[in-house]
């Protein structure tokens, strides 16, 4: 709506995990290169997490963007559902035909890609997204499925990404055996202050066409960060509120004032986007 004023290719503000829109912060750097280092070092299991809208599905989108030309991805997104649901959707993004298999005959029919893949040289991985829904039978079963293995690597690399409730699921003592062969968890956390007005100039950057485009001052920042806890999620949403603001009053210049109002706006609209932007 605004994107004409700011002269904007696109809204920079959109709550998609667009991996174009990467801004690398330490971390978001550091779960990259722990990312590429499990996958590429065969470690079997690795396991990224951090609080909601943290940007995990980003980082994971980025490394999928980056190497899609030498790994072949079945991407999950988990709910609650048992084992063999799993299994199904597995296949299928693999590309597998399992229409009425049980679950032994997907377990075979996976088995024998997997070989194929390997002599094929092709690096198989599989992303399991929200994985603090899985159980813990279903992670025991997909520990049983990284069990696969030829005489020097794993067949299936597997990733799990997830909340930070993952890790009390990782931890407990049944899951131990699972634990250990995670090279240690990758946690995301928040943006410092600093990152968050690094963060807002960069995404204003990717959009914009010419130097013109708005001036987030000093206390705006410092109101963002307030509100949002430096989470890239809620600094979007309150973003996105902050610019239409600007544009209705005729201003690039952001100041604290705009923020505060941006953020009585979400408020009284009782926007279920506002939800977190607690402060
Ligand atoms: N480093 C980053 N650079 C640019 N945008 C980011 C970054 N981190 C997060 N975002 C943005 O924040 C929003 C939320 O990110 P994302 O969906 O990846 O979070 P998440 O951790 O997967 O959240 P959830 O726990 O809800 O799944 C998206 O719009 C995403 O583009
Ligand atoms: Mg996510």
């Amino acid at each position: 709506m605004y994107e004409e004023f700011y002269r904007f290719k696109e809204p920079p503000f959109n709550v998609t995990p667009d991996p174009r829109f990467l801004y690398r912060s330490e971390s978001h750097r550091d779960a990259l290169a722990y990312i590429t280092y499990g996958i590429f070092q065969k470690k079997g299991f690795i396991a990224v997490t951090g609080e909601v809208g943290v940007g995990k599905t980003t980082v994971v989108n980025a490394f999928i963007d980056l190497f899609q030309s030498s790994i072949d991805v079945a991407f999950i997104y988990s709910t609650k559902f048992p084992f063999d649901q799993l299994l199904y959707l597995v296949c299928n993004d693999f590309g597998l035909d399992v229409e009425n298999m049980n679950k032994a005959q997907m377990l075979l029919s996976l088995n024998r890609f997997l070989i194929s893949q390997y002599e094929k040289d092709r690096n198989t991985v599989l992303i399991v997204d929200e994985a603090q829904n899985l159980s813990a039978e279903v992670l025991e079963e997909l520990r049983m499925l990284s069990n696969l293995e030829t005489r020097d690597r794993k067949l299936l690399q597997i990733m799990l990404v997830g909340q930070p409730e993952l890790e009390n699921i990782l931890n407990l003592n049944e899951m131990r055996q699972l634990r250990q062969r995670i090279p240690g968890i990758c946690k995301i956390p928040m943006l410092t202050k600093e990152e968050t007005k690094n963060y807002i100039n960069y995404r204003i950057h990717i959009v914009s066409e010419e130097n013109n485009g708005p001036v987030f001052y000093e206390d705006a920042v410092k109101e963002i960060y307030y509100y949002s806890g430096g989470i890239p999620r809620l600094i979007n949403v309150l973003c996105d509120r902050v610019l239409l603001l600007g544009y209705v009053g005729n201003t690039r210049r952001i100041d604290g004032n705009i923020v505060r109002e941006a953020m009585r706006d979400l408020k009284n609209k009782e926007s279920i986007s506002v939800d977190g932007l607690s402060r």
